[in-house]
């Protein structure tokens, strides 16, 4: 199903995968890309290791342009296709119309029916009628995901196979994986965004800071999720 490729850490996303896509066997298994580091990092993995897995993406029509930018250079890289998803037109039209263009600022209500729209509806359909699906969470990367497992069955989306295979990497680790395959990381990593989800809700982090502090930079910390990942 896939090849072997070197070293401890990519071993073990080796295993993840394997066990995950047997979980899932014959069902189809997609790739949640938000063009984040650690999505790249699995990209290119999966070029070597199970190159069937397809990649999707949610254009929830706020993203920054430089996350576009990678999009394309992933393009040109892997000669690989993106199945986009992105919101429904009518409830799209009707958000803004009745609540203009930032009403997730507002309240946290507003905010989860924002992401709702640009976001987990879109990702319902992505996933309908599919076996799993792989993510770039990392257990470090928020204290909402402290527990992550590297395998899920995810209720949300009907018990299918959920699978983190960089849960436990380090920033370091994935940084490191990523300059030694001259990945085309976005650029706004290097200024100061660790995490990038939608232009108007991430900012950059000042030194010491968390690195999902510039998410939804106005909520506390335990509701720092869209919807996207649910227990
Ligand atoms: S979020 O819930 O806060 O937005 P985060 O940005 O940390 O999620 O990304 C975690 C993982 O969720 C990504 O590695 C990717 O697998 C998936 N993901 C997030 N945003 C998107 C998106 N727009 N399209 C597809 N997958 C996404
Ligand atoms: Fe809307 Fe912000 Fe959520 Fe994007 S992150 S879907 S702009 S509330």
């Amino acid at each position: 199903m896939y090849k072997t490729i070197s070293s401890d850490k990519t071993k073990m996303v080796e295993e993840i995968l394997s066990t995950g896509l047997q979980k899932a066997a014959p069902g189809d298994v997609v790739m949640a890309c938000s063009f984040s580091v650690e999505d790249l990092v699995i990209i290119d993995l999966l070029q070597e290791l199970a190159p069937q897995v397809s990649i999707f993406a949610i254009d929830t029509g706020r993203l920054h342009e430089e996350t576009y930018e990678v999009a394309e250079a992933l393009l040109q890289k892997y000669q690989l296709q993106i199945n986009w998803h992105l919101p429904q037109t009518e409830t799209l039209q009707e958000l803004e119309r009745e609540k203009g263009l930032f009403s997730f600022r507002e309240n946290l209500d507003n905010r989860h029916e924002c992401c709702h729209i640009r976001k987990v509806e879109p990702l319902n359909r992505a996933l309908a009628g599919k076996a799993g699906w792989i993510t770039g969470q990392r257990r470090s990367q928020s204290a909402t995901r402290t527990t992550l497992a590297d395998i899920e069955t995810d209720r949300a989306h009907g018990d299918i196979v959920k699978i983190n295979p960089l849960v436990d990497w380090s920033d370091e680790q994935v940084w490191d994986y990523a300059t030694a395959r001259r990945l085309p990381v976005n650029r706004l990593h290097s200024q100061g965004y660790p995490s990038i989800g939608c232009a108007p809700c991430t900012r950059a982090i000042k030194p010491g800071e968390d690195v999902r502090a510039g998410r939804w930079w106005w909520e506390n910390p335990e509701h720092k999720e869209c919807g996207l990942h649910r227990p």
